[in-house]
């Protein structure tokens, strides 16, 4: 629902130095003919953010969070792109034209900003019921479970009525309308009833978005009853997987890494308890959306979960899902206690930062639990334990980080170090672990990060990317050996075809780019495309060498591309694909 044209909003960009804007909120030194500065998208000591001044554009070699001027300030200020847009058309003197949205577009936005205020009111009213008189026992409730005045402030806790329709009645008073409450999710109705709460009898804990609006609510009985817990329906305002129970305080944590609980009451707990950085899944299960939203804020996630069995298969569900995007896991042990809330109520916070400490290497959690699976008395069964283990260890793809797993594993499991690293070789040499492990293309972050390194081709493609942004010059030769549909990747595929684009149509623009792409996600890996770590490069010689072997390298593996695609039953294409084969021999 774009409110102003492309033109407008390029204008805009265009006329603001990213440096002026960024330099306000960030300490950026010069460096080269970029800046750097602390990144205020994650915690660190060193400055890995990177402003550059050419490119008109941002990013963290660190985090991976990247974009222009308005990605920026969108995401610093937890602002909307209207509102950016304004902020810095009044900067720059740019007068924008009084646009009236489309109706749709307008419906929409109506309809969501009426949602949120549907729930902004109905978190009001469970919160004022729980400290009347009527929320008396949802109040002896949550104190029984130790929670401080302070912190069911802070979490906006409340309490539903015995009533079953004193909401539904208390929001039409204030005048909306049947077919918005029922969107609401707050408000059921049937045929013999009518309009009845969702919620009736229960605790509440408002669910709020990144920016702190409450957008729904879990409920959970006081006492024993089923279901235990309820939780508000997906709404237009309410999307599960892009959203975690408490992020909007954890996001601030000073700590190095989050942790990822089961449910509310952990969050709860750990926050009252000064762990700052607990947030939870709403209900659901953990998603790679749930991954990516984690790392934006930090790289590394200690799993939280419950002791028991479940917890361990959840927590050897989400493993995976955190180390495709890229982020470290752990998993914290909280033995003999089920969760964290338990823990700490028996144990206290001190005793709790010694588990933190003490947390996994998601590695050896996840053969740990495997290993219960064989007989390590039974040499056979072992033996298939070893190979196991062996193929695991060749996910590693960065040899030095595999070494030191091979060695760690080796320790651990009293096997001789030359043996587990010669099992290992042959295995690889064999074929084995290959497709065990994501490929770098089914990886959505697409940012260089340890634990699986993009392979050579990508990393070829996004060094001539960021050549050809920072070198206008090299333009002309590159476009005769690549097309943009060399590019392996769709997202690749798609900044090259705009980059041609620009160049054809006068100057590079690499930031405009970034204004191309909607979602937060992608137009950080957009700038990720555009900030490749670049080789020391000193003559022009070198330059010219590493040119030239990027460019054969993304030809190759273009053709190897083309050449599994081929239809191998239209000779036609079977000409063109070896004519092609033929050229790029000479
Ligand atoms: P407490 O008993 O209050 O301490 O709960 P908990 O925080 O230990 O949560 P538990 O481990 O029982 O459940 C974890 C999360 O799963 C909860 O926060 C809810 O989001 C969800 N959940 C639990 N029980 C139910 C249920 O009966 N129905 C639904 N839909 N979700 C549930
Ligand atoms: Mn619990």
């Amino acid at each position: 629902m774009p409110f102003y044209s492309d033109d407008i909003v390029e204008e805009v960009r265009s006329r603001t130095d990213i440096v002026d804007v960024i330099s306000q909120y960030v300490k950026l030194h010069k460096r080269g003919s970029n800046y750097v500065g602390l990144c205020p998208f994650h915690n660190e000591k060193t400055g890995s953010f990177t402003v550059s001044a050419g490119k008109q554009m941002y990013y963290c070699f660190g985090c991976g969070a990247g974009g222009n001027v308005i990605t920026f300030l969108m995401n610093y200020e937890n602002a909307t792109f209207p509102e950016v847009l304004q902020e810095l058309a009044g900067r720059a003197g740019v007068e924008l034209p009084v646009v009236e949205p489309s109706k749709e577009a307008k419906q929409q936005a109506d309809k969501r900003s009426r949602l949120l205020e549907v729930q902004k009111e109905a978190a009001k009213y469970y919160y004022a019921l729980l400290r009347s008189p009527r929320g008396r026992q949802a109040y002896d409730y949550f104190h029984k479970r130790e929670l401080s005045d302070e912190t069911m402030r802070k979490f906006g806790l409340g309490y539903s009525d015995k009533y079953s329709d004193d909401l539904y009645r208390y929001l039409k008073s204030k005048g909306y309308e049947d077919g918005l409450l029922k969107e609401s999710g707050l408000v059921t109705f049937d045929e013999t009833r009518g309009g009845h709460d969702k919620f009736w009898n229960r605790a509440m804990f408002p669910i709020m978005d990144m920016r702190g609006k409450v957008i729904g609510f879990g409920g959970r009985v006081m006492g024993e009853g089923e279901p235990k817990y309820l939780n508000s329906p997906e709404t237009p305002i309410f999307d599960k997987s892009r959203n975690l129970y408490a992020l909007h305080l954890a996001r601030m944590t000073k700590k190095p890494q989050m942790l990822l609980c089961e449910g509310y009451m952990d969050v709860i707990a750990l926050h009252q308890a000064g762990f700052d950085n607990a947030v939870a899944s709403l209900g659901t299960a953990f998603t790679t959306g749930h991954a990516s939203l984690l790392k934006r804020y930090t790289k590394e996630v200690y799993l939280t979960f419950d002791s028991d069995g479940a917890g361990i298969k959840a927590a050897l569900r989400a493993i995976p899902i955190l180390k495709e995007v890229g982020l470290t896991a752990k998993v914290i042990h909280m033995e003999p206690y089920k969760d964290p809330d338990e823990f700490i109520k028996a144990l206290g916070a001190e005793e709790f930062q010694k588990r933190i400490d003490a947390a996994e290497n998601s590695f050896f959690f996840e053969l740990r639990i495997l290993e219960q699976n064989y007989d390590m008395r039974d040499p056979e069964s072992k033996t298939a334990f070893h190979n196991e283990l062996a193929r695991r260890l060749l996910g590693f793809q960065e040899e030095l980080e595999r070494e030191n797993y091979i060695t760690a594993a080796a320790e651990h499991y009293h096997i001789s170090y030359e043996q587990l690293r010669k099992l290992v070789n042959t295995l690889g040499a064999r074929g084995y672990g290959k497709g065990t492990e994501p490929q770098p293309q089914q990886l959505r972050s697409g940012m260089n990060h340890k634990n699986k390194p993009e392979n050579a081709n990508l990393q070829a493609q996004k060094l001539l990317l960021t050549w050809l942004s920072d070198r206008p010059e090299l333009y002309e030769s590159v476009r005769n050996e690549i097309q943009p549909e060399d590019f392996s990747e769709p997202l690749y595929r798609k900044v090259a075809q705009l980059l041609y684009e620009q160049y054809e149509n006068g100057t590079p623009n690499p930031a405009q780019i970034i204004s191309y792409f909607s979602d937060d996600e992608k137009q950080s890996r957009v700038a990720g495309l555009f900030h490749a770590r670049l080789p020391e490069l000193t003559s022009p010689q070198e330059q010219e060498k590493a040119l030239r072997d990027v460019i054969g390298r993304i030809r190759r593996e273009s053709l190897e591309m083309k050449k599994a695609q081929v239809d191998v039953t239209s000779l036609e294409e079977m000409q063109r694909f070896i004519d092609a084969a033929k050229a790029n021999k000479r």
